[in-house]
């Protein structure tokens, strides 16, 4: 088991385990003073792991209802968050109750915005249960939905009570959710630890998710402890994802997250290596790390589409925007762009 302190606006625990959402009563019961919680899940979350969640807070003497969605990014919109909210006020919920999001990152970032909406913000916990939900999107306190002009556009920083990752949840994932995973593992490899780029080169899949876990989590815990409204160092954290929800964006979010980071990352950091910033080898050894877990390395759009979709990224600051540069494994920097800057900058 290892445990990662987050100090943000409110500090929590992230609890990284095997097995804990059988006991995952015993560490919400703490936050759940009225023993009174809402669940909120997706219909394919929902057949694997709310008996088994449900189960152990009963035990703990906590009521529960449940809100099911069905899963995807494209549940992540206005209308459900405004179900959501319904939900929670036609059930009673109050400020001494608890919210609990059960899922992935679409689940997590929606119940974290309807959590620090309603009532101006009750408590709730993540139980993320993909990998990308676990090393990325349930820490930090980003929350949102998206709108139809983008990803992302609407939500709040709002952090949670408590972070509980059960590593044996991946096994359920099929192989392209796990992947999906895998490129925010790769982002943190990338961003600051050349050793975590050479254990996931050399294990792949098989790498120690407990210690690739924790580590993406401190890295992402010590960056939110400096900079938790993303005005700076937060911002390193985008590596891949300029050009990644733009390429989301055009394809109708058929392209999933972690491709589509993958897709940036490749992108970028092939653009770095023309303009002399990295070396080809840096360049080729992200592109060949991201095919070695089945993810996309080829921007699949015309620029001229990617590039209007950048225009509602909600990173653009007037007509600039901030893109994360590779100087190396473990050496990225931002710098800011015009829109016409980085078009020419990523442009082959
Ligand atoms: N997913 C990037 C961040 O939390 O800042």
């Amino acid at each position: 088991m290892k445990t990662v302190r987050v100090s943000a606006s409110r500090d929590y625990d992230v609890v990284i385990d095997c097995g804990i959402l059988e006991r995952s009563g015993e560490y919400i019961k703490e936050f759940c003073k009225n023993s009174f919680a809402a669940i909120i899940t997706d219909d394919k979350v929902d057949s694997l792991y709310s008996a088994t969640l449900e189960r152990s807070l009963e035990t703990e003497g906590i009521r529960t209802v449940k809100y099911v969605f069905p899963n995807g990014e494209r549940s992540k919109n206005a209308e459900n968050y405004i179900k959501i909210l319904e939900f929670l006020a036609s059930n009673h919920i109050t400020r001494s109750d608890l919210v609990i999001a059960l899922g992935g990152g679409v689940v997590g970032d929606i119940t974290g915005f309807a959590a620090g909406s309603y009532l101006r913000g009750v408590d709730f916990v993540q139980i993320p249960t993909t990998l990308l939900a676990m090393v990325d999107s349930s820490v930090g306190g980003k929350t949102a939905i998206d709108l139809e002009a983008g990803k992302n556009l609407a939500g709040m920083f709002y952090q949670p009570r408590l972070v509980l990752c059960d590593t044996d949840l991946l096994d359920s994932l099929d192989e392209k959710v796990f992947s999906d995973g895998c490129a925010e593992v790769i982002k943190y490899a990338a961003l600051g630890s050349k050793e975590m780029f050479m254990h996931i080169s050399d294990t792949k899949t098989g790498f120690d998710r407990e210690k690739v876990i924790a580590e993406c989590v401190q890295m992402k815990a010590r960056i939110v402890a400096e900079d938790e409204f993303d005005n700076s160092t937060r911002q390193l954290l985008n590596f891949g994802h300029t050009v990644g929800h733009a390429a989301e964006l055009c394809s109708g979010y058929e392209v999933t997250h972690g491709s589509a980071v993958a897709i940036g990352m490749a992108t970028v950091s092939a653009a770095c290596a023309r303009a002399g910033i990295c070396d080809k080898a840096t360049a080729d050894s992200l592109k060949k790390i991201c095919r070695a877990f089945s993810l996309p390395t080829e921007l699949c759009f015309p620029m001229e589409e990617i590039c209007s979709a950048i225009l509602s990224d909600k990173k653009i600051k007037g007509s600039k925007i901030t893109a994360v540069l590779c100087k190396g494994v473990g050496e990225c920097f931002l710098k800011s762009f015009t829109l016409d800057e980085f078009r020419s900058f990523i442009a082959l």
